[in-house]
C-alpha cells in the first residue's frame, strides 16, 4: 500500500556537541518536524569513544579522524531517527554541504555553521548507512512507529 511504502524509509541524524552547546536542538528538530517527517527515535547521550569510532569507521584512515572522534565525544549529542518518504536524501538537503562555507543559506549548516569540523549535525548518506547507523545507535525497542490519531489535539 502507498502509505506503507511511503513511511518505510528511515534515517539517522545526530545533533553534534556544537549544536547542543549553541542551543540549536529545538531549531534543528523544528526543521524536520516542519518538513513533515515523523520522529521515531530520540535520545540524549554522551558518546563513548567506541561508538564514535564505529560510527565514523569509514574515515578511520583520514587525517581528521582522531580530531573528529575527540569532538563527537567531547559533549552530549542528540541522536534521532526520522521516518518518511525520501527522508535520507531530503535530510541531507536540509542539513546542507559538509563544509558550511559551501552549504547554501537555508540549510542547517549554511545558516549556523562556519567550520567543517564543527558542522552541527550528522545525517546518514544512503540506505545502507542509514540502516547501519540506526541499528548502531538504537535498539529496536527504542524506536517507536506511530501514526497521528485521527482527531488532532486542537480545541
Ligand atoms: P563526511 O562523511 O565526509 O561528511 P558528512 O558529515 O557531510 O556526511 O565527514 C564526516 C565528518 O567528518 C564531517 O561532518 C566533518 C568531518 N570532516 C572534517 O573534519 N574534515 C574533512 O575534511 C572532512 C571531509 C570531514
Amino acid at each position: 500500500k502507498f502509505e506503507e511504502i511511503a513511511l518505510a524509509e528511515r534515517t539517522f541524524l545526530a545533533i553534534k556537541p556544537d549544536g547542543v552547546q549553541r542551543g540549536l536542538v529545538g531549531e534543528i528538530i523544528r526543521r524536520f518536524e516542519d518538513k513533515g517527517f515523523t520522529l521515531v527515535g530520540l535520545k540524549f547521550l554522551k558518546v563513548s569513544r567506541e561508538l564514535a569510532e564505529q560510527h565514523y569507521d569509514v574515515h578511520r584512515e583520514r587525517p581528521f579522524f582522531a580530531g573528529l572522534v575527540d569532538f563527537i565525544t567531547s559533549g552530549p549529542v542528540v541522536a534521532l531517527v526520522w521516518e518518511g518518504e525520501g527522508v535520507i536524501a531530503s535530510a541531507r538537503k536540509i542539513i546542507g554541504a559538509t563544509n558550511p562555507l559551501s552549504a547554501e543559506p537555508g540549510t542547517i549548516r549554511g545558516d549556523f555553521g562556519v567550520n567543517i569540523g564543527r558542522n552541527l549535525i550528522h545525517g546518514s548518506d544512503a540506505i545502507e548507512t542509514a540502516q547501519q547507523e540506526v541499528s548502531l545507535w538504537f535498539k529496536e525497542e527504542e524506536l517507536v512507529s506511530w501514526q497521528p490519531t485521527i482527531t488532532p489535539w486542537l480545541h
